[in-house]
């Protein structure tokens, strides 16, 4: 029943649910252009170019960032929005709008992207009908969440909701300065920006694509589920309001650090590298913010495997934020850029941070929203974790010993004659073994999914959509 003294949380399970579904299929087109990066005759070519690893991994890269990603920061921004203003969200309408929305953009991209149609541009891949589509879901996801918080029944604003009200903000503005093109038919369109200037535009988006989707808005989801689980406030509030207004003044700028070495003026690299160093600061405030939440309750480590995936979320966020500043030094990345050693990077934050994050705050949610004490089986979640995290340490620990040696081969020289020691596919060979450890640590980590999805299945079977009642006006944000 939809009530003014309930919550929305029909929207929230919606969203929850695809989160789960969205994070499998993303997952499984990872493993299986892992597997062809191993395997190339996975590629299928004799079939069609449409499962070749160029048109998969754009479609990986989508289905992860923003199907699972996106429907995990839907979710839990509309329930952490909700609770923390004591209303219910503004619209119903426009709420279920934004979910039917979303899942049409992420349908439109499962089938453009393996058919060839893209822009090319990494991230923002998708054509300009579906730029659209986009910007149109996203006004009104703003209009819902700046309306609920505007109808608030408590006067202050939770800090998670700064973290998510940024990020809407920001990806409103990153993409439609980044999406400004000129169609010339109804699949194809060529950028409004020439050159170096396109580039620029292209990483300043790219970079706070990784700034503002998949790190503030995972902050704010930090913020609200952290201290729930671990049943303690926030190590400091302070520091996280510190934390917020540094990292977002300081991410906008760190962009040309994806662009060293090549025609971007050399000063404006310079700049996005000192930027980056910058970053290490707020990243670690935040990082160490919500570590210390769990002082006083480090016991329940042992047994509550939520707080497990939270707790190791926050150490992959503190190793690649960690790993990004000294990525962006340019004698560094004279060695990173073009390596795995950069997809070891993305796949710390990706895997570890972004994905235990979301596991964690959706293990969180599920009972609470089909009216069940706990998750169906708490073993599972364990196991689930476990795999996961082994997962994540042979991928990434693969792509860092295999980018390094590639980077290494490609500018070792012979002393004596200064040609190059190795040819470029003497060092792919080298790389074979470690192609494989990567697909086995993916697949474990899609193994975990797998049986994520059955823990909720279980746990939905078992339980019904229950929405919680509003409690009366309190003046507190621990709702
Ligand atoms: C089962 C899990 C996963 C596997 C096996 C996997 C595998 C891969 C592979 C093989 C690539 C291409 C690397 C290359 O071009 O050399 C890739 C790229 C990428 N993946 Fe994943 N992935 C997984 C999960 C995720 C998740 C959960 C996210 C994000 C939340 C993610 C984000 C990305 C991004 C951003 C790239 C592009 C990296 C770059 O351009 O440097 N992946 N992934
Ligand atoms: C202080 C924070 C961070 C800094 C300064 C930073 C810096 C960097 C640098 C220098 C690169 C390599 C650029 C290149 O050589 O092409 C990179 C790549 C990347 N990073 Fe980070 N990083 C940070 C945190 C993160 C986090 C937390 C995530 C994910 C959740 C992430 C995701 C990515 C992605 C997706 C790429 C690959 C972009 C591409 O080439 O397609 N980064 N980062």
């Amino acid at each position: 029943m939809e009530t003014q003294s309930t919550y929305n949380y029909k929207v929230v399970r919606q969203f929850a649910i695809m989160t789960v579904v969205w994070g499998i299929v993303g997952m499984l087109v990872g493993v299986l252009i892992a597997a062809q990066l191993a395997w190339p005759v996975l590629n299928l070519s004799e079939v069609g170019p449409w499962f070749h690893f160029a048109r998969l991994r754009p479609l990986h890269t989508n289905a992860v960032i923003f199907a699972f990603g996106g429907c995990g920061l839907f979710a839990t921004s509309y329930y952490v929005v909700q609770r923390t203003c004591n209303v219910r969200l503004i619209s119903d309408k426009l709420a279920a709008f934004t979910f039917w929305g979303w899942q049409l953009v992420i349908l439109l991209a499962a089938i453009t992207l393996p058919l060839g149609i893209t822009t090319g541009k990494e991230y923002a891949e998708l054509e300009w009908p579906i730029d659209i589509l986009i910007t149109v879901v996203w006004v009104a996801y703003a209009i819902v969440f700046f309306g609920t918080i505007a109808k608030r029944k408590v006067k202050h604003i939770y800090v998670a909701n700064w973290f998510y009200a940024a990020f809407i903000l920001a990806v409103a503005l990153l993409h439609i300065v980044n999406s400004l093109e000129v169609p010339v038919s109804a699949f194809k369109s060529f950028p409004i920006y020439a050159g170096a200037v396109d580039a620029m535009v292209q990483w300043w988006y790219g970079h706070n694509a990784v700034g503002f989707f998949l790190t503030a808005a995972f902050l704010g989801m930090m913020y609200y589920f952290v201290p729930k689980q671990a049943g303690r406030p926030i190590y400091s509030y302070r520091l996280s309001v510190v934390h917020f207004w540094a990292l977002i003044f300081t991410y906008m700028w760190a962009g040309p650090h994806h662009l060293h070495y090549t025609a971007l003026p050399d000063w404006t690299q310079s700049l996005g590298m000192v930027f980056s160093l910058i970053l290490f600061a707020p990243s670690w405030g935040g990082m160490i913010n919500g570590i210390m939440t769990l002082s006083g309750a480090w016991h329940k480590l042992r047994t509550d495997p939520i707080l497990k995936f939270m707790v190791v979320a926050l150490s992959f966020y503190g190793m690649s934020t960690f790993e990004g500043p000294m990525m962006s030094i340019k004698s560094v990345n004279a060695l990173s850029h073009y390596t795995d050693w950069t997809v070891g990077h993305v796949h710390s934050g990706a895997l570890g941070w972004v994905g235990f994050i979301t596991i964690g705050s959706i293990y969180y949610l599920i009972p609470r929203l089909f009216g069940r004490e706990s998750m169906y089986s708490t073993k599972l979640m364990e196991s689930h974790f476990w795999i996961a995290t082994i997962g994540i340490v042979l991928y990434i620990a693969s792509m860092w010993i295999s980018g390094v040696m590639q980077g290494l081969m490609w500018r070792d020289i012979n002393p004596t004659d200064g040609t190059l020691t190795y040819s470029f596919i003497q060092e792919v060979m080298q790389r074979y073994p470690y192609y494989i450890v990567r697909v086995l640590g993916g697949a474990l980590y899609l193994v975990g999914m797998l049986i994520m999805a059955y823990n909720v299945f279980r746990t939905v079977a078992q339980g019904k959509a229950v929405d919680a009642k509003i409690p009366v006006v309190s003046q507190h944000h621990n709702a």
